[in-house]
């Protein structure tokens, strides 16, 4: 069978293309044009693109954009299209950016017409199973409630299978199941968790596994990626550190990838040690008279935390 092979940069540039313009025109030339309907100005594309590394996840996410791009498309064409299950699993350690990615997906989606408003609704165990017979769907029903048009994020969701036969947290799983179906143009579940863990809960549960068709695997970060995403954080804050504060820097964080454990919080981390390091130079300086902009932006080897300041 002959197909046409996209490489990733080229969906990139598609979708690139596709959002900036409205992805509904079937002109092809209508997308240099100026004049036409832009697409709404959101750059969630453009973000995801400047998250550090996750090369793997944006190259997933790349392939679906453009399937459901592509399905719209074929509709429009009164072709037969593909349905779309775009429930998801993101496995991976804390901080490993689950949720930011989550977050820029639902306005991805949003944009190219696939979500009626792209919004993320976090949930845990807690939001979903209730303590009486009723209270679970009733609290289900709720979050289902405030997350149609987008994304529910549920955060930790192998916990849903704890607690055994006559735990409440099966009756939720029923609950979403069921809508999953019954909106399934105009929702998108995504089960997030450790790895292991995640693994297990579909495992026990293959009607689940079957209708969570996307698994993305989300890594920890090397030192390199975690050093990237420290200095996007200082630069987005205007912020910056001197030659020998990214020096330590560095060091603390081979110090840290080489100690750490599957909770240690990966880009969370490093943006608690950001933080801490923002109050200590603001300490450091807070009585000088005058302050110059330069003072107020550099932070210096001194302001870096030791590791055990740094909460995780
Ligand atoms: N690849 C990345 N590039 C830049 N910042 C990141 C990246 N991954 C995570 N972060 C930042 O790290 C923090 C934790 O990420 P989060 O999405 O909450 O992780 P998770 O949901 O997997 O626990 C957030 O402030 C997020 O902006
Ligand atoms: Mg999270």
């Amino acid at each position: 069978m002959a197909y046409i092979k996209l490489d990733y940069e080229e969906v990139v540039i598609f979708l690139e293309i596709s959002m900036r313009y409205n992805v509904c025109s079937a002109d092809k030339s209508d997308y240099t044009s100026e004049k036409l309907n832009p697409f709404p100005k959101t750059d969630a594309f453009k973000e995801l693109e400047n998250l550090i590394g996750l090369k793997d996840v944006k190259r997933i996410l790349a392939e679906v954009t453009a399937f459901s791009l592509i399905q719209s498309r074929r509709s429009q064409m009164q072709l037969k299209a593909c349905p779309n299950a775009l429930h998801m699993v993101f496995k991976g350690n804390p901080g490993t950016g689950k949720t930011t990615v989550a977050r820029i997906l639902g306005r991805i989606l949003r944009d190219i017409g696939i979500l009626s408003k792209g919004q993320l609704v976090e949930v845990e165990r807690a939001d979903l199973v209730g303590e009486y017979i009723g209270h679970t769907a009733q609290k289900t029903r709720e979050m289902l409630k405030k997350s149609l048009g987008g994304i529910m994020f549920i955060d930790e969701a192998y916990t849903l299978a704890q607690g055994g036969e006559k735990d409440f947290g099966r009756e939720a799983v029923a609950t979403l199941v069921k809508a999953m179906e019954d909106h399934r143009d105009n929702l998108v579940i995504i089960l997030a968790g450790y790895s292991y863990e995640m693994e297990r809960f579909l495992r026990s549960n293959p009607g689940l596994r079957s209708r969570f068709p996307i698994h993305i695997d989300f890594a920890d970060y090397d030192v390199d990626e975690l050093l990237s995403i420290a200095i996007q954080m200082y630069a987005d804050r205007d912020y910056e550190l001197t030659c020998s504060a990214r020096w330590k820097l560095k060091n603390h964080l081979q110090e840290f990838v080489r100690n750490r454990h599957p909770h240690s919080g990966n880009a969370r981390y490093v943006r608690n040690l950001v933080e801490k390091s923002i109050r200590l130079q603001a300490l450091r300086i807070v009585d000088r008279e005058p302050l110059r902009r330069k003072e107020l932006v550099t932070i210096e080897e001194a302001d870096l935390p030791d590791p055990e300041l740094v909460n995780t």
